[in-house]
């Protein structure tokens, strides 16, 4: 199909309730790996790029995505994500992306209105959309830190979102980004999701939900990984947290482990192998069943 808009994949989502996975990519079989699942399992998704992934691939890497969105038969918003500053979504919006997140969660409330503002303001007139953040999701953010977590508070919530005329919200309930989501055993807070959602009619937006699957961890730890004590969001409780109004769900983590987890398996396998795109294939479709197990798990099979 085209690329589309990032709010036309979130109305349809709050309206058919279910949610759109949102896959971090860094390079080529990233991309080419979710692109495949969507395609197989007739899905939309985002692609997103971090500031990170901005700067490891250059925006060479979002015409990539572009390209890739513009071609396929299934709907693709091409998102930024963790947007940092106003400079940077309006350089995103210029460049083509469909959708943007200006994240002004480590700033002052007042603040944090008043840049979201802004890049609503001119994300609107080229019908882009804008996910903004309110609370904190301990640990690293790409760039921002934060060491302990700071829950969304559903009225604050309901303010912000009048004030900025933003599109979606993402919220801080408990997760956080990386493989080391919880201690003790995981669990959100989906009381507060529920108040939240009751006060709030924008789609919400779930970041930290990779769900660091122990087979995945096992079969990367076979293979040289030490990633012990990982842990992430249980699938049931995604989906719960897709029930009560959440309708884009970001995943990194779980494709970062299933791309290395591939990588060490093949060259443990394959000593005499020097071909990158030999190293690369399993790789890839690692990912790619990654991504599909996630679209399955959101609902957004057959939405496309
Ligand atoms: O925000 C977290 C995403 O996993 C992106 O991570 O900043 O390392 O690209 P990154
Ligand atoms: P994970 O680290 O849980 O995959 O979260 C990714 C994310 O929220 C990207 O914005
Ligand atoms: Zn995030």
């Amino acid at each position: 199909m085209v690329l589309v808009s990032g709010n036309k994949l979130l109305q349809k989502a709050k309206k058919g309730c279910y949610a759109v996975g949102a896959f971090n990519t860094n390079n080529l079989e990233i991309t080419k790996a979710v692109i495949a699942a969507a395609v197989e399992t007739n899905s939309p998704v985002f692609l997103q790029l971090s500031s990170g992934a901005l700067k490891y691939g250059g925006f060479e890497l979002a015409g990539l995505a572009l390209a890739f969105a513009r071609k396929v038969p299934v709907p693709v918003a091409v998102h930024l994500d963790h947007g940092l500053s106003f400079e940077l979504a309006r350089e995103c919006i210029n460049f083509g992306f469909s959708s943007v997140m200006i994240d002004g969660s480590s700033l002052p409330f007042a603040k944090n209105i008043a840049v979201t503002k802004k890049v609503v303001a001119i994300a609107h007139k080229r019908n882009v959309a804008v996910e903004a953040e309110l609370g904190q999701l301990k640990g690293r953010e790409d760039e921002v830190f934060s060491a302990r977590h700071t829950y969304t508070d559903p009225s604050a919530a309901a303010k912000f979102v009048k004030l900025t005329n933003v599109d979606s919200l993402a919220v801080a309930i408990g997760t956080s980004h990386g493989a080391y989501k919880f201690k003790g055993a995981p669990k959100i807070d989906l009381q507060r999701l529920k108040e939240i959602g009751k006060l709030v009619d924008v789609p919400l937006v779930l970041h930290g939900a990779s769900s660091v699957n122990h087979s995945l961890v096992a079969a990367a730890n076979r293979y040289g990984a030490r990633l012990s004590s990982a842990q992430g969001v249980p699938e049931p409780q995604i989906k719960k947290a897709v029930k009560l109004g959440v309708c884009k769900v970001n995943e990194d983590t779980d494709l970062r482990i299933a791309f290395t987890g591939a990588v060490r398996k093949f060259l443990k396998e394959n000593p005499s192998a020097y071909d990158p795109r030999e190293v690369l294939s399993p790789a890839t479709e690692a990912m790619k069943a990654v991504v599909m197990r996630r679209i399955r798990v959101l609902g957004s099979e057959n939405r496309a």
